[in-house]
């Protein structure tokens, strides 16, 4: 299959087990499920899943297994967004073409929105469908709020908040700041697959590799699209990183310099699947679309 219709239909399956798994539950509080169900049911790409899927693929990990950790890893992913564009971080008004969280609800509630959909993530997890093994459930939890946490996702997002205001920006600082922002819940994605077939060290260890390297190009790519691209195109706002200051490869290279950047870790993750063959076609195309997408 190719990539692009491989990547449709995990959109499609994983947006049908999220309506399901943030839908048909008593709510108390309708507004906050319908903010959840706004913040996540929609346009995404779903990157994160399609890598989940293919992890386990490669590994012959169960496929309901994989699917139950992409939806509750794109929960993780959703609630980093709602959070992101709030006022207090990037301010933003517009994600996935429509009006933000907050704009279309209101601040509080997409602060709550936030943490709801963090919370529910880990209920997905621990649910005894997601994988019949515990243990596998439990290390499933304990990776994915490791990569969610201090020393990654939120860990980045205070770093790129504050990076700028240490002094000097250099390259490690923004590898740094980059790693732990976006290429946590990346590495968390291709780690799941081995984690669900219960594959062994060696099998984690590349697919580590392999994440390393497209999780820092897809920042690199997010940050060139910034400057090259519109909002009609990325169904959210360009042209901010520069008026924020943020700290980004294009900032520091220029936008040659960075997609020479994001096309060498694109390289090298092609090279750690060296090993593989065609079971691993739709990873090498992933390693691709990172750097080529144009949303
Ligand atoms: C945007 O992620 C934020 C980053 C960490 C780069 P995506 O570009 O994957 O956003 P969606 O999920 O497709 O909207
Ligand atoms: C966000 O990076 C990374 C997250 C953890 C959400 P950006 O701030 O560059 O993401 P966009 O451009 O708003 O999607
Ligand atoms: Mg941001
Ligand atoms: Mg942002
Ligand atoms: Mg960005």
């Amino acid at each position: 299959m190719h990539f692009s219709n491989a990547l449709q239909d995990t959109a499609s399956n994983v947006n049908t087990l999220l309506d399901q798994l943030i839908g048909t539950r008593y709510a108390a509080t309708p507004r906050l499920l319908e903010a959840m169900r706004y913040a996540t049911l929609d346009q995404g790409k779903r990157l994160r899943p399609f890598l989940v899927l293919q992890s386990a693929h490669l590994f012959g990990g169960d496929a309901e297994s994989a699917l139950r950790t992409a939806a509750a890893l794109e929960c993780v992913h959703c609630y980093s967004l709602v959070h992101d564009d709030l006022p207090a971080l990037d301010n933003d008004v517009i994600r996935r073409g429509k009006p933000t969280c907050h704009i279309y609800f209101d601040e509080a509630t997409a602060i709550l929105t936030g943490n709801a959909l963090l919370t529910v993530a880990f209920e997905i997890l621990a649910n005894a469908r997601t994988h019949q093994d515990a243990s596998v459930r439990a290390e499933l939890a304990h990776r994915l709020s490791t990569a969610a946490g201090y020393n990654g996702m939120v860990g980045g997002q205070m770093l790129d908040m504050t990076v700028a205001d240490f002094g000097e920006v250099d390259s490690n600082s923004v590898v740094q700041l980059q790693k732990m922002k976006t290429g946590a819940l990346i590495a968390f994605a291709c780690e799941a697959g081995p984690i669900i077939a219960k594959a062994g060290e060696s099998a984690r260890s590349l697919m580590n590799g392999y994440a390393a390297n497209i999780g820092l190009a897809y920042q690199i790519a997010d940050d060139i699209l910034d400057v090259v691209s519109t909002p009609q195109r990325l169904g959210k706002s360009t042209q901010k990183d520069n008026q924020q200051s943020k700290a980004t490869f294009v900032d520091l290279y220029g936008l040659d310099g960075a997609k020479a950047k994001s096309e060498e870790l694109v390289a090298a993750a092609l090279a750690t699947l060296d090993g593989f063959g065609t079971e691993a076609e739709l990873l090498r195309e992933a390693a691709l679309f990172v750097t080529n997408r144009e949303h």
